[in-house]
């Protein structure tokens, strides 16, 4: 159904907290969350290795590959609405409600911080043709090396500590399964792997 080319089905296992996604059964929300967080995190690894291979260039003109992939990466980093409405709307409210305020504030904050991040990096890289190339390096190595820290920190706190919390505080199968069918409306990502 999807027409993206993401590879939405394969996915590297890659988080701090492996013992506890293995604990996890297959379609569990937060199975689904993490999958998410393993494809964004190879999104951003490989914006990483983008941003080193610009840096030396003079010009674009003999790797305009580059200039393609950074589109392509930019443009699903950006696309993780959806994850983080999930991850507000059905699950951070229920720990509101639960009284458990620590991380979700700071979950919702940087949530805030990051969209900002990726619409200035967005931003600069639908300005490529009118920036000269020396700023659009150096502009797009600042705000991306920021918002692959950020990311990077985020997913971390969300997987050890966030995801094992509610595991550990929402405890009745039926508010699982209402969890599941408020994120069904909400809905996926391309890169959510099986949901296309
Ligand atoms: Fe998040
Ligand atoms: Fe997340």
């Amino acid at each position: 159904m999807s027409k993206c080319q993401c590879n939405p089905d394969v996915f590297q296992i890659k988080t701090k907290a492996e013992d506890f996604f293995h604990s996890l059964p297959e379609g569990h929300v937060i199975y689904t969350l993490m999958t998410e967080h393993f494809k964004i995190r190879e999104f951003i690894d490989e914006l990483e290795q983008i941003i080193t291979k610009l840096m030396p260039l003079e010009s674009i003109n003999d790797h305009r590959e580059l200039l393609t992939r950074l589109e392509f990466l930019a443009r699903h980093i950006s696309s993780t609405r959806r994850h983080y409405i999930r991850e507000e709307i059905t699950l951070i409210q229920r720990l509101e409600i639960l009284g458990i305020r620590d991380p979700a504030i700071e979950i919702r904050q940087q949530h805030d911080v990051m969209s900002v991040e990726k619409q200035r990096m967005s931003n600069l890289i639908h300005q490529f043709y009118v920036t000269p190339f020396t700023d659009f390096k150096d502009s797009l190595r600042d705000v991306s090396l920021q918002l692959i820290t950020d990311l990077r920190n985020h997913i971390d706190i969300e997987d050890t500590v966030l995801y094992p919390q509610l595991i550990e505080n929402i405890k009745s199968e039926e508010e699982w399964a209402e969890i599941k069918a408020e994120c069904d409306r909400i809905g996926y990502n391309c890169f959510t792997p099986f949901k296309n």
